[in-house]
């Protein structure tokens, strides 16, 4: 197949933009629409690296209907790709975020497996993969980012056997019995060993997919390596962990910010002198866990072993709106919100300040600021970076963090408080526990916290996902087949590195 390609370095492939368009301000002067860098902590990490190469981003903008194509912002090289309001159905609030996402999320809610849906996952994907096989130049660094673009890596391997692919995935790769329930594992695990080097959360993570590819693919695993056959030789792909993390420099340096302090302050001023401030921030989902923590909240109201007005403010901000889930779990919760507060409310005082809203990365700050007591109780969460978030945010050291084992921030946050979200009765004791120990020992924890999150920012994940991927075996095995062109990250990684450790 014969492509136009481009000459980019390096190529970030992920389901979403790394902007959004400006409300409100559809046409800027140019009559182009206006876009802005969203926040997130991955183009925080990646920017860098587009920069310095003169790399280009492929994504969905987000929005059903024509493609925005090539287009610069913030003087960032990006494709904006289309979907149909068919596959924003079929694909992102179907395959994506009705099959996957429970599926992975270890069926806390039960996963739907529709034959439509996945042939709308198999041509969005190929759409990313063709859109990637025309930008890439030759010899150039792939990256393939997350759970909606899975078959991306083989499916660009085939256009482009010369270019390099790392693909990692954000969220919780599941245990074999688990996965097995997917009607398309096959071809799922062959989709994502069309890469050189496979990046996951958690070691488990990796484990699960090793595991995975022995068992429905029948492949032979050594270590965190799979062999995969190809004609006269064989490629060898690497599965580990690499534990995404968070800027946590920039994030300390918005919270010491006055103008952030004083907002901290008044948001407990707000709070009309409480006595502990217990905060929850979470994406409205299911896998978070809001509902447990509310019940467990409720209960201790009820016990009164948290003292007198205790206010839990909890930001839930909305999510894929239109996904059936979501919105019995919306209703779910604004009833136990409802019931929590007419129960043990008074005129003036509300014990559970409930927020469907999203803030900028200020108000966040602010309001992590403002916390005695950090709730992060998902049942099952890739990473978590609003732990990583609270604790980058703590520049006094105080503040106590409540952690869900299930999180992949468990494995790095030793001074938090663990804590097993299924169980309501050990949930209340550990909260008990988070908001009465003394400020030496909160200190004590907070400190360890805060050096393990700035030492494993968000720029060394990415710096060591690349250095890796430079170093990754890559084209065929002995026997000497296909093999690939050489690629523009040299053995040790492309120049691009993190800062060392402050
Ligand atoms: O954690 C996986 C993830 O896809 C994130 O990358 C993203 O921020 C979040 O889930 C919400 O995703 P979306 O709004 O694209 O469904």
């Amino acid at each position: 197949m014969s492509l136009q390609q481009s000459e980019h370095n390096f190529v970030v492939v992920a389901s979403r933009l790394p902007v959004d368009r400006v409300a409100g301000n559809e046409q800027g002067p140019g009559g182009e629409p206006e876009w802005r860098t969203s926040p997130g902590g991955l183009v925080t990490a990646l920017e860098p690296v587009m920069r310095e190469t003169g790399g280009i981003w492929i994504g969905w903008s987000g929005d059903a209907g024509p493609a925005p194509g090539a287009f610069e912002a913030d003087g960032l090289h990006l494709v904006g790709l289309a979907l149909s309001e068919t596959e924003v159905r079929q694909f992102y609030e179907g395959f994506c975020n009705a099959t996957l996402w429970p599926l992975y999320h270890d069926v806390i809610a039960p996963p739907q497996f529709h034959r439509r849906w996945w042939e709308s996952y198999v041509a969005v994907n190929r759409r990313f993969a063709l859109a990637a096989a025309e930008q890439a130049a030759s010899g150039a660094t792939v990256w393939v980012h997350d759970y909606q673009l899975q078959l991306v890596p083989r499916m660009l391997r085939e256009l482009r056997n010369d270019v390099r692919i790392g693909f990692f995935n954000h969220i919780p790769f599941p245990g074999y019995e688990i996965f097995a329930q997917l009607p398309w594992r096959r071809q799922v695990v062959e989709g994502l060993l069309g890469a050189d080097l496979l990046g996951f959360q958690r070691r488990a993570d990796a484990t699960n997919f090793l595991r995975a590819c022995r068992r429905a693919v029948g492949l032979t695993t050594r270590g965190s390596t799979v062999r995969v056959p190809e004609p006269g030789g064989y490629r060898e792909i690497q599965a580990a962990a690499f534990p995404i993390s968070i800027d946590a420099k920039g994030l300390e340096e918005i919270a010491r910010r006055d103008s952030v302090r004083k907002r901290a302050w008044q948001i407990r001023e707000a709070l009309e002198e409480p006595g502990l401030v217990l905060l929850g921030v979470d994406r409205l989902d299911y896998t978070k866990g809001i509902l447990h923590r509310l019940r467990a909240y409720g209960e201790l109201l009820g016990d009164g072993r948290l003292g007198p007005r205790v206010v839990l403010v909890q930001v839930a901000s909305p999510s894929r709106e239109r996904v059936e889930a979501y919105q019995l779990l919306r209703d779910e919760v604004e009833v136990m919100v409802g019931r929590i507060n007419g129960q043990y409310g008074e005129v003036g005082y509300s014990p559970v300040d409930y927020l469907h809203q999203s803030y900028p990365r200020e108000e966040m700050a602010a309001l992590y600021l403002s916390a005695d007591v950090m709730l992060v109780t998902p049942l099952r969460d890739g990473m978590n970076l609003v732990a990583k978030e609270y604790v980058a945010s703590r520049f006094d050291e105080s503040g106590t963090l409540v952690l869900s084992e299930f999180t992949g921030a468990a494995d790095e946050l030793a001074g938090a408080f663990l804590v097993n979200p299924h169980d309501i009765d050990g949930l209340k004791d550990t909260i008990v526990r988070a908001a009465t120990i003394g400020p030496a020992e909160a200190r004590r924890r907070m400190r360890a916290m805060r050096r393990r999150v700035r030492e494993h920012d968000v720029a060394r994940w990415a710096a060591d996902f690349l250095t890796t991927l430079g170093q990754a075996p890559g084209g065929s095995g002995p026997a000497g087949a296909g093999g690939q062109a050489s690629s523009v990250v040299p053995p040790g990684g492309i120049s691009y590195r993190a800062a060392p450790p402050a």
